[in-house]
């Protein structure tokens, strides 16, 4: 696995493999560069490199950095599984006696490779302060036609929250409404948001915010992973980019931040204005409604002298999301195989829009076994935004739907393998639920059942023919075939 500087760097190594198209003709970040963008992804057309954006010379523009599988394969390797393994294991702490204490001083040392690394040096050479500041100088697109206007589509929003200093990078878009005014669409249940209403219960009226654009792709992935809320994610961005992260200390707002990003927006989230964000057309293919969300007030922005502006579109799937959704789901397969040992595998199809639906198999070794892993899965972090579940046994392959369907047909008496939870949380992009943010769930069990569930025995299936008949067989189906 490669350590890239930055998206300069990536792009670099995109391009020796003949992975980026240039785009000469002038395009305009207002529709046609994001509809270039969908086509990319649809047709699987790789990274494309906007050389000419209208009305922002000086800038090029970048799409598509994760759209399909080459690009997880080139940052993650054949299996991001292994990713997984490789940060659980750096995690894992011995306890006890003297050798063991001292493998923990090993270890304390070997993880001080990835955290954050102060540096003097940064990437950022212009700077524009109070009156300068105007966000209508960078190519923030307007993706769809009913969007209410520029979003940023991918910048990493960088908070702390103020009972544990633990920083949060996640990636939500921002509303531009005005040259230093934005708004912050980080959703109820998001880190970014918990740590807004920690601020408010303290009675301050605002906190410091910085939003760093582009970057190297492992930071800007980690922006998009759900790490529960106890780990700082500068520590998990190093862990899974092999190295820490650059970082320097802001004189504006005492924040840490990412020394080579293409720009960063610095500046605090006003607890006292609050604004109806959208409408913008998301990820589940449709236009979220407005709802209220916190002012960015935008005091400083750093600029690289030869800036890439990085935004993706979301919507109906595939889009490049699905891409980021799918390494996501391998890179935390073994964390979830850690806290339940019975699942062998996840699915989270493309088109069931990342938690909407997803499928698990389990070592199922005791009646209530599929419903137990349910309950415990709706417990965990953002799986918990999942709303509908099917659990299988451990030889259905959950990559094949037309497996899981059969197991579905052949198990399911839905009276008593359907599980609904009718009133809980969920996502807040959930429009198809009468109340915002309050929805329903429902799990299927479509595990075969043992006696004390079906209340007989489940029945012999139909095994394969003797070895002697196939062998026979086989034999024939060879010669038919000549
Ligand atoms: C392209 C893209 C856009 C996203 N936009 C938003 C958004 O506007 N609001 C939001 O809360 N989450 C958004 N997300 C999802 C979060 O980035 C994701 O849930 C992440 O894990 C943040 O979690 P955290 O708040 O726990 O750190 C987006 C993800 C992607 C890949």
């Amino acid at each position: 696995m490669r350590i890239y500087k930055d998206l300069h760097d990536y792009l670099n190594e995109l391009e020796q493999l003949n992975l980026v198209t240039y785009i000469q003709e002038e395009l305009s970040p207002v529709l046609e560069i994001p509809a270039l963008i969908v086509e990319a992804v649809r047709k699987g057309l790789g990274t494309l490199l906007f050389e000419n954006v209208k009305g922002y010379p000086g800038w090029k523009v970048v799409g598509n950095l994760f759209g399909d599988w080459r690009y997880i394969k080139l940052l993650f390797g054949e299996n991001p599984e292994d990713i997984g393994k490789r940060i659980l294991d750096l995690l894992k702490v011995p306890y006890g006696g003297f050798i063991e204490k001292l493998s923990l001083l090993k270890d304390v040392t070997r993880l001080s490779k990835y955290l954050p690394k102060e540096t003097r040096s940064k990437s950022y050479k212009v700077e524009y302060v109070g009156d300068e500041v105007n966000l209508n100088i960078i190519p923030v697109f307007k993706t769809w036609p009913g969007d209410a206007g520029k979003f940023f589509t991918y910048p990493l929003v960088i908070s702390r929250d103020p009972e544990h200093k633990i920083y949060n990078i996640g990636v939500y878009r921002i509303q531009v409404i005005g040259r230093n005014e934005a708004l912050m669409h980080w959703q109820a249940h998001k880190r970014g948001s918990i740590t807004e209403k920690i601020y408010r219960e303290k009675g301050l009226t605002e906190f410091p915010v910085a939003v760093a654009i582009g970057g190297d792709p492992i930071l800007l992935f980690s922006g998009a992973c759900p790490i529960p809320r106890g780990i700082d994610e500068y520590l998990f961005a190093g862990l899974l980019r092999g190295e820490g992260i650059k970082v320097f200390k802001s004189d504006y707002s005492g924040l840490y931040i990412p020394a080579y990003a293409e720009a960063v927006l610095e500046g605090y989230i006003d607890l006292t204005d609050y604004r109806l964000e959208g409408p913008f057309g998301d990820h589940m293919g449709y236009y979220t409604p407005q709802e209220y969300y916190p002012v960015f007030r935008v005091e400083r922005i750093l600029l690289r002298r030869d800036p890439i502006y990085y935004g993706t579109v979301v919507g109906k799937p595939p889009m490049e999301d699905g891409y980021i959704g799918k390494a996501i789901e391998r890179i935390f397969l073994p964390f979830l195989k850690m806290i339940f040992p019975e699942i062998v595998d996840i699915n989270l199809p493309i088109h069931g829009l990342f938690h909407g639906l997803a499928v698990v198999s389990i070592k199922k070794r005791y009646p209530g076994h599929a419903k137990k892993v349910m309950l415990g899965l709706w417990g965990l972090g953002q799986f918990s935004l999942n709303k509908i579940l099917i659990v299988v046994d451990s030889d259905v392959d959950v990559h094949d739907l037309n497996q899981v369907v059969y197991a579905i047909s052949s198990t399911v008496d839905p009276k008593r393998d359907v599980v609904i939870i009718p009133y809980t949380h969920t996502d807040a992009l959930d429009h198809t639920v009468s109340t915002p943010l309050i929805g329903s769930k429902m799990g299927i069990d479509a595990t075969r059942k043992y006696r004390e569930e079906l209340g007989r025995e489940w029945p012999k299936e139909i095994e394969g023919y003797p070895d002697d008949v196939m062998r026979k067989i086989e034999d024939i189906v060879s010669r038919l075939r000549k």
